[in-house]
């Protein structure tokens, strides 16, 4: 067994955290104030080779391992989680789904510029669309409704929460197709954002993840040709639930490098702010929170490089991703509030990153399936 990387894997570790500090930090805070969409920094990964990292490079991707992704997560994500969502959703749920089970011509089509993450010099990314407001956890309980039409779907049905909602261009879309046959009747639809029927919906205004934009999208009679349709009939929530264990190895590492960008910065103020004549962190009840962020955070790092590996190795990483993503975003929650605690006041300010970090910590625990959901995909599969 080697703990060491690869001399690329370190190039692409060092590649991100010089992108994260010379072009996400300017400007992070006030994104997260005004909401705004990261698009220029969305669109210089896409140069890096960051929005299609682990497809082939056939289908213009930058034939990278799951290792790497995990690295180049962890170092984005410590300085700006709405660009890391952002660049999450492209890679593992757009283009891994697609480029597992879409066929060539969808490949070639759509999978090819999502990739690169550019379509004639301007953003081109995707969006997973598989919550609804009244199927989030229970996502079997689909009702946007895909009726088989011949040779065409008629797509009808709300989607909710949806990252990227308004930046993609391309939406891979869940819908029920036989109700009678349960998750077995559910497709996965390729669908185009400027097609007639398709409608964005307002953005929400969130707590955290401020840059990333979430929005609900409207279906209203969309014709989506039955060529669009990914896998064979009835093989959507596979589709999603296969895809989604893939993406959870992404928010995994989003929460490792909120909770790694928390602690050092922690570490940082503690060296220098002093209180009752010395430096803070030479307050035991200080050192001791740094050591407890230090050793959950390498514990919550070795699980996401174990869902790699796996990933990388064709093992079944389904409970390895769902262990990676409940530890890592617990320790990202936990990491954070107490990193605002070890700043005193200045940690409730904005200047200081910590809140922004906190505020961010809390989505890993709830979107690619809350930490209850991670704990009933790991109950299931340790009681098989
Ligand atoms: N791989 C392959 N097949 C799977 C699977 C997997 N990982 N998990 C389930 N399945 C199959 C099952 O085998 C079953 O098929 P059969 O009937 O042939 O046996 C079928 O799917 C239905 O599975 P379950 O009976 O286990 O379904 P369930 O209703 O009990 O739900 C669940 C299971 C794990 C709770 C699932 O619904 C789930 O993951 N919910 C959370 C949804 C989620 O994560 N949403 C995220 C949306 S995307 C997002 O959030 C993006 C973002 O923020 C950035
Ligand atoms: P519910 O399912 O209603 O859950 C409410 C509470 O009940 C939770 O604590 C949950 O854990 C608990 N609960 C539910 N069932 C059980 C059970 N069986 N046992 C124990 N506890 C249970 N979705 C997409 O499809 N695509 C996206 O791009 C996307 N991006 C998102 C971005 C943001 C910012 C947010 C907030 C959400 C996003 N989501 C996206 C949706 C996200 O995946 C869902 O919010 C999440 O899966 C939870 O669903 P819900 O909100 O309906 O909560």
């Amino acid at each position: 067994m080697h703990f060491q990387f690869t001399e690329e894997q370190l190039m692409i570790q060092k590649a991100a955290r010089d992108f994260a500090v010379t072009e996400c930090l300017p400007g992070v805070i006030e994104r997260d104030e005004l909401q705004k969409f990261p698009k220029e920094q969305i669109m210089q990964l896409a140069d890096l080779g960051f929005m299609g990292m682990m497809v082939s490079p056939d289908y213009g991707g930058a034939g990278m391992d799951t290792v790497s992704y995990v690295l180049a997560m962890e170092e984005i994500s410590k300085i700006d989680a709405s660009v890391s969502v952002c660049m999450s959703v492209n890679n593992s749920l757009v283009c891994w789904g697609l480029e597992k089970f879409g066929n060539e011509t969808q490949k070639q089509q759509y999978l090819t510029p999502l990739a690169q993450g550019k379509k004639e010099g301007g953003l081109y990314i995707g969006a997973f669309l598989l919550s609804e407001p009244e199927a989030g956890s229970d996502a079997t309980s689909q009702r946007t409704i895909a009726e088989d039409k011949g040779d065409h779907y008629l797509l009808n049905g709300v989607k909710n929460w949806i990252t990227n909602g308004n930046s993609a261009s391309v939406y891979l879309v869940m819908a029920q197709t036989d109700a009678a046959k349960g998750s077995k009747g559910i497709n996965c639809l390729i669908v185009e954002k400027n097609w007639p029927g398709v409608t964005v919906g307002a953005k929400e205004n969130k707590l955290g993840i401020r840059g990333s934009d979430t929005h609900t999208i409207l279906f209203n009679d969309v014709k989506v040709p039955k060529e669009n349709r990914v896998g064979e009939d009835g093989f959507g929530f596979k589709f999603a639930m296969k895809t989604l264990a893939g993406g959870r190895i992404g928010i995994a590492s989003q929460a490792l490098g909120i909770a790694s960008g928390a602690y050092e910065l922690s570490l940082n103020y503690a060296k220098q702010r002093k209180a009752f004549g010395k430096e803070i962190m030479h307050h035991q009840a200080i050192q001791f929170k740094l050591a407890d962020m230090a050793t959950r955070i390498e514990s919550a790092r070795l699980l996401c490089l174990k869902a790699a590996w796996e990933k990388d190795n064709n093992i079944d990483y389904t409970l390895s991703s769902s262990m990676a993503k409940v530890f890592a975003s617990e320790t990202a929650m936990w990491t954070a509030t107490e990193a605002v605690q070890i700043h005193g006041g200045y940690g409730f300010v904005k200047e200081y990153h910590v809140e922004r970090l906190m505020r961010d910590a809390k989505i890993t625990q709830i979107y690619e399936g809350t930490s209850e959901v991670q704990r009933i995909v790991i109950g299931r599969s340790i009681l098989q």
